[in-house]
């Protein structure tokens, strides 16, 4: 809602050429300082987890894991880590993907999904959209059911959303 929208939009902070130059960097620690504004997005993630009827949130290493893991506590579901490749022990699914700034890999377990289980994929921003592509990718390929991703802020001029294909995309705030 506006209130989200509006302490997403004063929160976050923008940091010029950081970590390569001609990228702005959308800084959440702001945000995650001010506890009324934390809990705020948390709950407002927790609930768009329980109206999609999602019994899972996964958050994707590392800032996404900051705001799905106590949203699905709040929501009553468990918790999925998609982490950057090589943390994760035993059988594992990997996706390669472009970063605005370089070169990434994410993985996940699939044994931890159960076949259809409802799934909601959060991270803190959605940029050029190959981290959260790649996410969900893994995510559906593990079985998944994959019913939305919620970013705090899409960065909307990179186009990111249309690497989602059919992928209901939530935001809390555009830029
Ligand atoms: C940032 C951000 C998103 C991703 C968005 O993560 O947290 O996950 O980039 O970019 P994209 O849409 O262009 O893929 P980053 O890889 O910097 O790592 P972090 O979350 O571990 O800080
Ligand atoms: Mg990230």
């Amino acid at each position: 809602d506006g209130h989200i929208a509006e302490l997403v939009t004063r929160l976050v902070r923008d940091v010029p050429d950081w970590p390569t130059p001609g990228v702005v960097f959308k800084d959440i620690s702001p945000l995650l300082a001010d506890a009324a504004a934390f809990a705020a997005v948390v709950t407002d993630v927790a609930r768009r987890a329980r109206e999609a009827g999602a019994t899972l949130v996964a958050g994707i290493e590392a800032r996404g894991f900051v705001l799905a893991a106590p949203a699905a506590v709040a929501a009553g579901a468990g918790f999925l880590p998609v982490r950057k490749a090589g943390k994760l022990p035993g059988r594992t699914l990997r996706r390669d993907y472009a970063l605005e700034y370089g070169t990434a890999s994410v993985e996940l377990q699939p044994e931890v999904v159960r076949p259809g289980q409802r799934v909601l994929l959060v991270d803190d921003v959605l940029a050029t959209g190959g981290t959260a592509q790649a996410a969900c990718e893994l995510l559906t390929e593990a079985g998944a059911q994959l019913v939305g991703l919620h970013v705090l802020l899409e960065l909307s001029f990179l186009g990111g959303r249309g690497r989602l294909g059919v992928v209901p995309v939530t935001t809390s705030a555009v830029a």
